[in-house]
């Protein structure tokens, strides 16, 4: 082989910054489970954080990000991938990406949750991630083949490094395909609980893949809920982006009462945990919420996504929008470098998927769209600097992968993670769900035999077990990880990474972690 080769699974805004960021010598394949539109990215509504502003600077951003992240960040790894994101939005201005202005021609800059300054650029109103994944895929090059509709089932590794993936098609026929090095895009894993803003394709698989290939994992405790999902008689329609509080609309119930007010300093637009927190109890109390946005001007034109979601759901919004939290983004992943590294060479792992420390316990608004650009820009750069480790003459043979999937069901697991480790979590709650997720019976499925839903849910199940052992091991309230029984957030847990591998589970002090927080209990 004379060029690199590089497969990259997933198709979101990070796979599609990667795939784009290589010189043409390289073989670039991005592999997709479903449509390439089939990403979080393609329904984020927020836009894309930036400091752009003349009365704002990336210090200030950097420190809004260590705020909501609750000291949990690197702040080297929040330096980096702050400043490459601003030179990728240099780049999509330059290259035309239709930003919304106002009429002077000057960039609308939105305001969310935790942001002391207005720093959101956004497109087509609340239409930003699927306008910047329709960009992306326009701008890849001829020669990046896009292949859908294939999933992948395991990586192969040989002498210790990552040299390819096991794929299974839609006809269900498996095979597989060898790389220089693979580059895992493919979300998080919002599918774990009943309420959530994910696309259904996203199953964890990217971590799941990761677990058993050997790499290490971390944080998965920190699962972020966003507070406001329309949701009536149950059903989630969609999100409604923090945007809409930040232009004015807030949380009431249906007396119209502040739900809010006196909850926060920041009362609507504090950080997502705590508007979660603070839904969730009034549910609880069975006094259901609403937005109100009768004080946002030209609601329609503003937000024409949220619009649609609310006509679909046939909810007036003269009467206030229904919400409910669900969960939205891991904070937590494969655990990488700010180039996407991973601990198994030749493996990396970028935007959702991976845990830089960037978002710390709690990921601030609208800075996932700004890390997946930067980090898929960075992850190819990586790439193209670094020499050939090794090259695999021979397909790899890996006809005998076998997969464990749980006796169990997509609804049945995400009800009990609903319960047992959601918005609020505590001890024995925890204990009772991962007992029954360590001891539901499983199957032994070769991917051959093995459906595409099998294997989704044998990915879900392994990062439930994650995730579980993680909010079960760390014993304070951090961020989006909060603990009845442990409210405060404690010293002796500050720094400190709770990191899973196939040799087991350690907790270890990052140095890099909190470095300028004060600490405040
Ligand atoms: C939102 O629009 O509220 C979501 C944006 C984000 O999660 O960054």
């Amino acid at each position: 082989m004379s060029e690199k080769t590089i497969i990259v699974i997933g198709s979101g805004t990070a796979a599609l910054a990667c795939a784009s960021s290589f010189p043409p010598s390289y073989q670039v394949t991005v592999i997709t489970k479903r449509n390439v539109t089939n990403s979080n990215s393609h329904y984020a509504q927020g836009g894309i954080a930036v400091s752009y502003a003349k009365d704002d600077s990336i210090e200030s951003h950097v420190n809004d990000t260590l705020y909501a992240g609750c000291g949990h960040n690197d702040v080297t790894a929040v330096r980096h991938l702050l400043k490459s994101g601003q030179s990728m939005i240099n780049r999509l201005i330059e290259g035309h990406f239709p930003f919304d202005t106002k009429s002077d021609g000057t960039f609308c800059l939105g305001r969310e949750g935790a942001h002391s300054k207005r720093r959101i650029l956004h497109a087509g109103g609340d239409a930003t991630g699927r306008m910047l994944v329709e960009f992306l895929v326009q701008q890849l090059r001829d020669g990046i083949r896009i292949i859908e509709h294939e999933t992948v089932v395991d990586l192969l590794i040989e002498h210790g490094r990552c040299a390819g993936v096991a794929v299974k098609d839609a006809s269900g026929a498996v095979s597989y395909r060898r790389a220089d090095c693979v580059v895992l895009a493919s979300g998080g894993c919002g599918s774990l609980y009943q309420y959530h803003t994910n696309d259904s394709a996203i199953t964890g698989d990217g971590i799941a893949l990761a677990f058993r290939a050997g790499a290490e994992i971390t944080d998965m405790e920190f699962t972020q809920f966003h507070p406001t999902l329309l949701v009536k008689n149950g059903t989630v329609y969609g999100l409604i982006s923090e945007a809409v509080r930040g232009e004015g609309g807030y949380l009431a119930d249906r007396f119209g009462r502040r739900i809010m007010a006196g909850r926060h300093a920041l009362e609507d637009l504090a950080p997502r945990d705590v508007v979660s927190r603070a839904i969730y109890e009034e549910m609880m109390k069975e006094n259901p919420v609403f937005i109100n946005c009768s004080r946002i001007a030209d609601f329609k034109k503003r937000f024409p996504t949220i619009t649609g979601i609310c006509q679909t759901a046939g909810v007036d919004l003269e009467s206030g929008i229904p919400v409910a939290p669900g969960m939205h983004f891991l904070m937590g992943g494969v655990k990488a470098d700010t180039w996407g590294k991973t601990s198994v060479p030749d493996l990396y792992a970028i935007g959702e998927t991976a845990c830089t420390g960037l978002h710390g316990a709690n990921r601030l608004a609208s800075n996932s769209l700004l890390e997946a650009l930067a980090s898929g820009k960075r992850c190819a750069e990586h790439i193209t600097q670094t020499p050939l480790n090794g090259r695999y003459k021979k397909t790899p043979k890996k006809s005998d992968v076998i997969l464990q999937v749980p006796d169990t069901t997509l609804h049945v697991l995400q009800a009990k993670m609903t319960t047992g480790a959601g918005i609020v979590r505590e001890k024995e709650n925890m204990q009772a769900l991962a007992s029954w997720l360590n001891n539901v019976s499983v199957r032994h499925i070769n991917v051959k035999e093995i459906t595409i839903e099998q294997a989704e849910l044998s990915c879900l199940w392994k990062t439930a077990q994650l995730v579980v052992t993680s909010a079960l091991i760390r014993e304070e309230s951090r961020g989006a990880h909060f603990r009845a029984d442990f409210p405060g957030t404690e010293k002796e847990w500050h720094g400190k990474q709770i990191i899973h591998s196939t040799s087991g589970t350690a907790i270890r002090k990052n140095e890099r972690i909190g470095e300028l927080w004060t600490f405040c209990s």
